[in-house]
């Protein structure tokens, strides 16, 4: 079966972009990178990529007059590599309406936090500052409203008490690290289906495992 082609947007280190070329080196992962774009020239995840042997490109957003300009750049370079699904990667530009739309249950964000608590920036020190017992990162489909769209996978990790952001982050990283390729995946075998304000994930266990923090 053909491999779903991968469009991964970024604008930093990439180790998100790194989980999803390591997830494709594997010759039964249904999905390849086909193309990146960054909008930082000198992204490090640009980098990662030209170590892959993938297509990069550099689309500077302060090239273009505005917004929809910029988005329509992306477009193309999207649709020109035939890419299938967009993956925004720690992209750190606002998307229009209209790219969103023309996009629609075809691109995926990854998102530091338990959506729908903490959209935006700095999601650990939200947490932290909210005083939540846990945290976590989602894989969701992209709606025009920031931080908003269908729940594909979630992953939690506990908040210690002796946690800084940084701390924080490290240990929400390695998960996002696991649910990203797991989205790919899961999107690519056909197995998860907008419905809805959710997704279906067909087969899909969830786990009975009951977490209390702190432990009783
Ligand atoms: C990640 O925390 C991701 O969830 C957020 O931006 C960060 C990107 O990190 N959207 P990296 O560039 O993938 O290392």
């Amino acid at each position: 079966m053909a491999r779903l082609r991968l469009g991964v947007l970024v604008s930093g280190r990439g180790s998100n972009l790194q989980a999803l070329l390591d997830a494709c080196a594997d010759p039964d992962f249904p999905a390849e990178v086909a193309l990146v774009i960054s909008n930082v020239p000198d992204a490090y995840a640009l980098t990662r990529a030209e170590s892959a042997g993938v297509p990069t490109l550099v689309v500077r957003h302060k090239e273009f007059a505005d917004r929809a300009a910029f988005d329509a750049a992306l477009d193309a370079a999207l649709r020109q590599a035939r890419v299938d699904l967009v993956c925004l990667a720690g992209f750190m530009r606002l998307l229009t309406e209209g790219f969103v739309e023309g996009w629609r249950d075809r691109i995926i964000n990854i998102h530091p936090s338990l959506l729908p608590a903490f959209r935006g920036l700095h999601t650990h020190e939200q947490a932290l500052e909210a005083g939540v017992r846990f945290h976590g990162c989602t894989v969701h489909f992209v709606r025009p409203e920031l931080d908003d769209g269908p729940i594909i996978v979630q992953g939690v990790v506990p908040v210690r008490a002796d946690d800084d952001a940084d701390a924080l982050a490290a240990r929400v990283l390695e998960v996002e690290h696991r649910i990203f390729p797991l989205a790919v995946r899961l999107i690519a075998e056909g197995q998860a289906v907008v419905e809805g304000n959710g997704v279906r994930v067909r087969g899909a266990i969830a786990s009975d495992a009951v977490l209390i923090n702190p432990a009783p």
